[in-house]
């Protein structure tokens, strides 16, 4: 289990200067907008594969972190619209050890995609964890054959810092490589 965030060093609320991207924690309102992307398509929601039909528990997952339990996904904030507060993507934070950096993952909704709103979601978070959050770095771990994790990591002023290997599962012992970027 990784070492939790702090839960009141993370703003309920987050929104962009321009006023072109809101980060907030999930709410039951959510439920909806799940509802449509659970089952299809569904590896940018990070559910667990018990979830992958059940919009309800998958927001549970969501809210765990923000009630202090431990949690797989470290504090989970949606990337919401604007304007009508829809769900659009979701961001996940966690501190996976004593480098004093802030580990950062996201996943846009597969129509909305291709309008920097990814781009802008984690620009606000560096904006806040780099600032006023109090962290050193902020780091991603993005697969080797994600070319638009990569694209997004570049364009927001992420650099490469290593490629990890590791193992992830027994018995097939798959590898997962990625590369670590960090933003400082
Ligand atoms: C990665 C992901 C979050 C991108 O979301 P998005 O909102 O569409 O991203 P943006 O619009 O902000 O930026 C996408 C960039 O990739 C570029 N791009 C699109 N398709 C591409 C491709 N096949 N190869 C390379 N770059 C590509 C876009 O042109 C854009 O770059 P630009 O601003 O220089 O034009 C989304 O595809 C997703 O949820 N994927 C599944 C989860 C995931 O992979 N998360 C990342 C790892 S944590």
């Amino acid at each position: 289990m990784q070492p939790r965030l702090p839960v009141g060093n993370v703003p309920e609320w987050l929104r962009s200067s321009a006023g072109d991207v809101v980060l907030r924690r999930p709410r039951p309102e959510d439920v909806a907008a799940l509802a449509s992307h659970v089952g299809t398509e569904a590896g940018w929601l990070s559910a667990p594969e018990g979830l992958l039909a059940d919009p309800v528990g998958l927001l549970d997952e969501y809210q765990a972190g923000w009630q202090g339990a431990p949690n797989r996904l470290g504090l989970s904030l949606v990337v919401a619209d604007p304007v009508t507060d829809r769900l659009a993507g979701m961001v996940h934070l966690s501190r996976l050890g004593d480098d004093g950096g802030l580990w950062v993952s996201y996943g846009i909704a597969p129509e909305l995609r291709g309008r920097r709103i990814a781009q802008r979601a984690l620009q606000l978070v560096c904006a806040w964890a780099l600032s006023s959050g109090g962290y050193l770095q902020v780091l991603l771990d993005i697969p080797v054959d994600n070319a638009v994790g990569q694209r997004v990591a570049e364009r927001t002023g992420f650099r490469r810092i290593r490629r990890d290997r590791i193992v992830v599962k027994k018995p097939t012992k798959q590898r997962h490589e990625s590369w670590i970027y960090a933003r400082p």
